[in-house]
């Protein structure tokens, strides 16, 4: 079997430590044994909101942040939504492939549409897993890293390959989820870590920003410092944090400090945390807009041509 993998990210902020343990340390790992095909879904950005604001900015950064990783633009293509239309134009047969009342059942839609501070749905909001299955069979990707919260969007993506092939032949792999094996990592304050909800470190953020964030996380009084995740979770959670860093169990780590208390965990979180991202912050101040905006041309070019022939593929099929 062929293996492809395709992921991708919004561009709506910096990408962050959650980010980076949970699927970037992976793309790169993946990216020389495997195709890899990684999205800036930047059409997905006006799903939740009404605008898609700093657009090219976010997209310059995400690309910049990708490339700061390892992620190498001659083994990867990096490329967008909005420059690709024939992976677009997937859209429509694949809309007709799925019923309204499926559309409605995706749990992490509901999630959204109730977190959202929208005052009206958009049709885009009920359809954009439809279009997320363009991004993964347009390119035939196999294997999709992503976290929990877009299993749904997988198997909206595995029912439109199966009804396709089954109205039409053979087109389509299944395409299936690979998880992190990596501990879900929180915010700072003990939340999902976000960009937009001010509790992550990006990768791009100084020292002084690092330090800033830690000395503001949550922990307790304890003096004794343990992992225990159930009773202490946001000392856990700096340990946990800490200890993929130093690439040390979060156990090993609390014994070491032992009752240093609170100030102790945050100082060697801090310095485990800046030393970790010192070569990926270095790598990334020696990149300039101009390179990502290149590399994005080059990505789009390739990915534009593995569009333009499934749509051929699929239009053939289809009778058209
Ligand atoms: N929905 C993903 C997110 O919010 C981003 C995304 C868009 C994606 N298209 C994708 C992820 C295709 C994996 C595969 O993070």
């Amino acid at each position: 079997m062929n293996d492809v993998v395709l992921t991708g990210d919004r561009p709506t902020g910096p990408l962050h430590l959650g980010h980076y343990f949970g699927s970037l340390a992976n793309r790169v790992e993946l990216q020389g044994r495997l195709p890899l095909y990684v999205l800036v879904a930047d059409y997905q950005v006006i799903t939740d909101r009404d605008v898609p604001g700093e657009i090219r900015r976010h997209t310059t950064g995400l690309v910049l942040d990708q490339l700061a990783t390892g992620i190498d633009p001659a083994r990867a293509t990096i490329f967008q939504h909005s420059a690709i239309p024939e992976l677009n134009q997937l859209l429509l047969p694949f809309l007709s492939l799925v019923s309204v009342a499926e559309l409605g059942r995706n749990p992490t839609v509901k999630d959204e549409i109730a977190h959202s501070s929208q005052r009206a749905v958009s049709g885009l909001m009920f359809t954009y897993p439809v279009h997320q299955a363009a991004d993964i069979l347009f390119c035939k990707g196999t294997l999709v890293p992503v976290g929990k919260d877009q299993l749904p969007h997988l198997e909206v993506a595995r029912l439109v390959a199966r009804r396709f092939n089954e109205r039409y032949g053979p087109v389509f792999p299944l395409p299936e989820a690979m998880m992190g094996a990596q501990p879900l990592l929180k915010g700072l304050d003990g939340g999902k870590m976000s960009k937009s909800r001010g509790n992550a470190i990006a990768l791009s953020a100084t020292e002084d920003e690092t330090a800033a964030l830690i000395r503001k996380a949550r922990t307790d009084s304890e003096r004794l410092i343990t992992f225990d995740e159930e009773r202490r979770p946001e000392v856990a959670n700096l340990l946990t944090l800490g200890g993929l860093c130093l690439g040390r169990t979060p156990r090993e780590l609390a014994e070491e400090i032992g009752d240093g208390g609170a100030a102790t965990l945050k100082r060697v979180v801090t310095e485990a945390v800046n030393e970790f991202l010192r070569p990926i912050r270095k790598r990334r101040a020696e990149l300039s807009e101009a390179d990502a905006r290149r590399v994005l041309a080059e990505g789009n070019e390739r990915a534009r041509e593995r569009a333009a022939r499934t749509l051929e593929e699929v239009r053939s099929a289809m009778g058209f």
